[in-house]
């Protein structure tokens, strides 16, 4: 998103002002780096966290889609950098639930909270996976025929979630559980709704939209269906997974290849 920086706000040039910003803006995070990066600090950010931050993004920082406020594990969508980190938590997202820190909270403790969300944060290279990528990616559009509920980079079906970027928010533990215990995680937009209207007939499909007066279903063949409320006669909420359970399905090794493959999809980062 761009961002008016002060001093192109202020109209004046760089060079000239470097010097002023240093001294006039000591609270916005700059590249020189973070100095509170310890494991004490990493444990006295988090234990902020947990009091501060953790009502909006989780305890375990995993997002929550009631408070829109998204996952800090993963690759962040506003902010590469540390400093950029530091500026989101000092002066909040305008227009958005994310707040400013309170001013009073020193620079220290928002350099300890850059530390911990930096600390969640898995470098995909130190990563050693049993499964071999290639393989499972044959897998995936082949013989698993996983590609015709989840679309990769534009291919396969849509009664699954997009999978392009699933790499950058889960780690391999999460894309294994993902895979062998489908019900332990449902995002609510992949509940279902089975819907029995006044004539008696029973519909089921996901749950694309639910509010007082209206419930909007996808069904198997990727069609929309609308309710009002009021012709209905009722309807349950079905929040368990679709997605078949591949524990014994496939083999361990072919689970591990899917893994490996899984955790390989992400934006190309530039660094
Ligand atoms: C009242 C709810 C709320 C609280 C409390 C809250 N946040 Fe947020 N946060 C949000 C929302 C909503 C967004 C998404 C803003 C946007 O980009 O639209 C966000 C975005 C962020 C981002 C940017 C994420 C990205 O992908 O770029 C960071 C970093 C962040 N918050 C850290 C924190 C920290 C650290 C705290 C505690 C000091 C905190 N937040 C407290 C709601 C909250
Ligand atoms: C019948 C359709 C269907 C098939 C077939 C299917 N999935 Fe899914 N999958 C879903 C749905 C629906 C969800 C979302 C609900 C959930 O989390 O279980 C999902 C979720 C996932 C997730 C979690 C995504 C996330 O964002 O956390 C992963 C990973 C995944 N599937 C991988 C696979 C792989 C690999 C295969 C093939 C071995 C496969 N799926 C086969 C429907 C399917």
């Amino acid at each position: 998103m761009g961002q008016i920086s002060p001093l192109r706000w202020l109209g004046l040039s760089a060079a000239a002002l470097s010097a002023f910003i240093v001294t006039s803006l000591p609270s916005h995070g700059e590249d020189a780096g973070n100095l509170y990066n310890t494991a004490v600090d990493i444990r006295l950010g988090q234990r902020y966290f947990e009091r501060q931050c953790s009502r909006c993004h989780g305890f375990d920082a995993k997002g929550n889609d009631e408070t829109g406020a998204p996952d800090l594990t993963g690759r962040l969508n506003r902010a590469s950098s540390d400093a950029g980190i530091f500026n989101i938590i000092r002066e909040g997202v305008p227009g958005t639930a994310m707040l400013p820190v309170d001013s009073e909270v020193p620079d220290a403790t928002v350099w300890q909270l850059v530390s911990y969300i930096g600390s969640l944060r898995y470098d995909p290279a130190s990563v050693e996976l049993a499964g071999d990528a290639d393989s499972g990616a044959r897998l995936f559009n082949g013989a698993a025929d996983c590609s015709s509920c989840h679309m990769i980079e534009g291919e396969g079906g849509r009664m699954g979630p997009d999978l392009s970027r699933v790499g950058e928010n889960s780690t391999p533990d999460d894309l294994m559980t993902a895979l062998v215990n489908p019900d332990a995680d449902v995002d609510p937009r992949w509940w279902q709704l089975r819907v029995t209207d006044r004539e008696g007939s029973v519909r089921q499909g996901f749950r694309m939209n639910e509010d007082s007066f209206s419930l909007r279903i996808m069904d198997d063949n990727a069609e929309l269906w609308s309710y009002p409320k009021n012709r209905i006669a009722n309807y349950d909420r079905i929040e368990t997974s679709t997605m078949p359970s591949y524990d014994g399905r496939l083999t361990e090794s072919e689970l591990d290849d899917l893994v490996a493959y899984l955790f390989s999809l992400r934006r190309e980062v530039q660094q």
